[in-house]
């Protein structure tokens, strides 16, 4: 089986799934942490190098400030129940997105994660957190249009590895596969940039019952797929012969 090396996921639908059994919002969002959990379980069990998830978007400010907070409150309670548990199991924690935007506890937090794990070597878990794809883009050129003031580069220069080189995933392989629970079928601004050539998976499960058969099926639909690059099917036949 053809395993993708980095796979990105938009998880949706904890709201819907709450409603649907009379709870509030919240209840959505702290099961969705067990699927959190299942989900860097198997990928790391499959050989993914990379798990990218979407935890909350530059566009979630605009939900109620009190589903923000239960959000915020949320993070910061799975950061301290679950990063000795990832570090034991040799997971990398990279937080992406604007963190000077998130609350000073959080951000502590965060970088805390971060330097504890740094030195793993297994699955590297990204979490997106006020995070948007215009957002990194804007931001990738803004460190570029600098170095032209600076005289360091020229505008000419300017091609599509230096731009990569400063996004939020500089050093990271692009998703091989992103994944969308919930039945929407939209990129909704996640790493616009990075998604260029990934295998699309949408399934209808909401996030909160997003399972190990489920990664399964979104697995063995990415490797029956023929990755062309824009060549043809019998130059891709060729070149793997
Ligand atoms: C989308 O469902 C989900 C979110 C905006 C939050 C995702 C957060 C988690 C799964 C919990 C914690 C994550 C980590 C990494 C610890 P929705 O609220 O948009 O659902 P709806 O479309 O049914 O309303």
């Amino acid at each position: 089986m053809n395993v993708p090396r980095h796979v990105a996921v938009i998880m949706d639908g904890n709201g819907r799934w709450a409603r649907a059994r009379g709870k509030a919002r919240h209840a959505g969002h702290r099961a969705g942490v067990k699927s959190v959990r299942a989900t860097v379980e198997i990928a790391a069990e499959r050989g993914v190098d990379y798990l990218t998830l979407f935890a909350f978007s530059s566009e979630n400010w605009r939900r109620p400030e009190h589903e923000v907070s239960s959000l915020r409150n949320l993070f910061l309670e799975a950061l301290r129940r679950e990063v000795e548990e990832l570090h034991r199991n040799n997971v990398r924690l990279c937080f992406i997105g604007a963190r000077e935007q998130l609350n000073a506890g959080l951000i502590k937090k965060i970088e805390a994660a971060e330097a504890r794990t740094a030195d793993n070597t297994g699955l590297t878990l990204n979490v997106a957190v006020a995070y948007g794809g215009r957002w990194d883009i804007v931001s990738a050129c803004k460190k570029l249009a600098l170095r032209v003031e600076g005289g360091e580069l020229q505008s000419g220069d300017i091609d599509e590895q230096l731009i990569s080189a400063e996004l939020q995933l500089a050093q990271v392989p692009d998703p091989d596969l992103l994944i969308r629970t919930g039945g929407e079928q939209r990129v909704s601004n996640f790493l616009l940039w990075n998604l260029a050539y990934a295998e699309l998976w949408f399934t209808d499960v909401l996030w909160p019952e997003f399972d190990k058969e489920e990664f399964d099926r979104a697995l063995e639909h990415f490797s029956n797929k023929q990755r062309r690059y824009g060549h043809t099917g019998e130059q891709v036949e060729a070149a793997e012969c």
